[in-house]
């Protein structure tokens, strides 16, 4: 069945202009409307800790801290203590800015640690067990928000999380599921069973004590307890344990960075975006100024030429982030270049309707498509009017699957982000150069798009995605649903989405959602699709201010994501 055959999302169905024509079902479809405050998070009892946190009097940065949390208790899958992230702000003032949370290479990682003598990249050692490990960032990001911005004591944000992970969560269909295919693989890592792997009915309770234990000592020791005191210990000597080369010097050289985030127009829109180490700021800009020139909402919602011009756009700037884009402690990024509007007016110089651009004409290289992943996104907005977008992840599923029965949580995979060796894919089919080569203490690129829009100066939406390489197209087309398309926030989200990233070559498409005819008149003029072996595991959410002072909900349907708000 087509996707827009549902019910829930009949509205989209028309669009090929800003007006709905006469034939239209023209019921939209809303997400959850509020007065004051929103959460919206991979799972309903994040965003409820989050709200019972923005109801006390507490922020967007008091609920912050909560909601990470939570999400790590409930949502293992990506929600972490073992990973990293970025958030990008907006404060009640109209003060901007951004934090770095990403995980760094390790002191003892170095530059072909992923390749055996003969130059040949072991793949799986950057994506299972300790040797992918990068230095976690979360809970020196959720500490340096609270220093920052919080109100409330670190206490009162996080004992409801330690009694949620005592009390249990109830297991959702989509988690069964999960449990299902990556029980066997944790054990495999692991060599020992673990609550997660065990099997599981839908609605059967998880409780994790050890990781209510390692925040209740985080709640009594600060941030202190995970970079020095006992969880820190115990980490590196399971991470060592585990063929791991993280030590107690690598932990405690970590730090965040409070970056400037990427701001730039579309049209009216201002939009802040999060920059290097994150590809996300700048790819989404280079690809919305490639296309600004187009009229998209003329051309029609996901017409063949509005997917032709996206797809373009997609592809010039996937290739500049392979050949470009580092983390800024390290390489030069010519930002300013990238950016420039001569710049990327010529680099769509060669497009035409008529036949697609080979990826081989800007570039070469030939890789494979990926596994599906993980990393989550939220959004919180709070009442005093502060806003902020959260995307955090342990890079692949459940990270490297390595897993302290002791701690209570998963390790990142986040090294393979790296590129290991010029030329090859990582996990996402990202072939990346120099610029993101591993040197110990790096950040390795993120895709990762936490971002904030402004409407004649007011904050108009927040928005991300989880899903590696495609979270930037996911974020786009969120936008551009809004804006170009006049939906409703939820059916921006619900909207079946496509992708390019330069290498492959290829579009891929949401399977079951897109017509035939539209498939075939692309491959017509010369593009490569792919609708079956699909990477979109993006899982949109997003809070969008209504004309009336409001706040709407987009909670993907793709996954257990929930808006919760008053
Ligand atoms: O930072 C990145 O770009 C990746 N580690 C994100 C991984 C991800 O989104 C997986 N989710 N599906």
């Amino acid at each position: 069945m087509k996707w827009f055959l549902l019910p829930l999302v009949v509205v989209l169905s028309f669009s090929s202009c800003k007006e709905a024509p006469s034939n239209a079902v023209t019921i939209p479809v809303q997400g959850l409307v509020t007065e004051n405050a929103m959460v919206v998070s991979a799972r309903k009892e994040a965003s409820a800790i989050g709200v019972e946190i923005l109801k006390k009097g507490g922020n967007a940065f008091d609920a912050m801290v909560a909601t990470e949390m939570a999400l790590a208790v409930t949502y293992p899958y990506a929600g972490n203590l073992g990973g990293g992230g970025f958030m990008v702000y907006r404060t009640q003032f109209g003060e901007i800015g951004s934090l770095d949370y990403r995980e760094k290479a390790p002191l003892g990682a170095y530059r072909d640690m992923y390749l055996d003598e003969d130059g040949n990249y072991k793949s799986d050692s950057s994506k299972y067990g300790g040797l992918a490990v990068g230095v976690p960032g979360t809970i020196a990001g959720i500490f340096a928000v609270h220093e920052k911005f919080g109100s409330l004591p670190i206490e009162e944000l996080l004992t409801p999380v330690v009694e949620l992970a005592r009390k249990g969560f109830a297991v959702t269909q989509f988690q069964v599921k999960r449990l299902e295919k990556f029980g066997p693989l944790f054990k495999e890592v692991n060599h020992q069973n673990s609550i997660y792997t065990k099997s599981y009915q839908v609605g059967d309770t998880i409780k994790n004590n050890a990781l209510a234990n390692t925040l209740q000592r985080i709640i009594d020791h600060g941030r202190y307890e995970f970079y020095h005191g006992e969880t820190a210990q115990k980490l590196i000597a399971f991470v060592q344990s585990n063929n791991g080369i993280l030590t107690m010097a690598d932990l405690e050289a970590y730090d965040v960075v409070w970056r400037d985030p990427l701001v730039f127009s579309y049209k009216d829109l201002k939009i802040i975006s999060m920059a290097p180490p994150s590809s996300g700021g700048i790819c989404l800009a280079q690809i919305l100024k490639m296309i600004e020139p187009y009229n998209l909402d003329s051309l029609g919602f996901q017409s063949l030429e509005s997917i032709q011009v996206m797809v373009e756009a997609e592809r010039r700037a996937y290739a500049d982030r392979s050949y470009f884009l580092g983390d800024p402690d390290f390489v030069e990024i010519p930002l300013e270049e990238l950016l420039n509007a001569t710049y990327l007016e010529n680099r769509m110089q060669d497009f035409s309707f008529e036949k697609a651009t080979p990826s081989n004409a800007i570039s070469h290289g030939t890789v494979v498509p990926h596994e599906s992943d993980e990393t989550t996104h939220y959004s919180i907005v709070d009442t005093f009017g502060n806003a902020i977008a959260v995307t955090t992840t342990l890079n692949g599923a459940y990270g490297s699957k390595l897993y302290s029965n002791e701690l209570g949580f998963f390790l990142n995979n986040e090294m393979d982000d790296f590129s290991a060796k010029p030329g090859e894919p990582n996990m996402y089919g990202l072939v990346g150069g120099e610029a993101n080569a591993i040197a110990p203490q790096k950040r390795m690129l993120s895709s990762m798009t936490p971002t904030l829009i402004e409407k004649d100066g007011q904050f108009w939406m927040s928005v991300g995605s989880p899903g590696g390489s495609t979270i930037i197209t996911s974020v786009l087309q969120t936008i551009l649903n809004v804006y170009e398309y006049n939906m409703t926030m939820q059916e921006a989200v619900n909207a079946p989405r496509f992708h390019h990233q330069w290498l492959p070559d290829q579009i891929t498409f949401e399977p079951d959602s897109f017509e035939t005819s539209l498939i075939n008149a692309l491959e017509k003029k010369g593009y490569s699709t792919e609708q079956n072996n699909t990477v979109i595991t993006s899982k949109v959410n997003a809070i969008l201010a209504l004309p009336n002072g409001r706040l709407e909900g987009g909670a993907d349907r793709r996954g257990d994501d929930t808006s919760v708000g008053y």
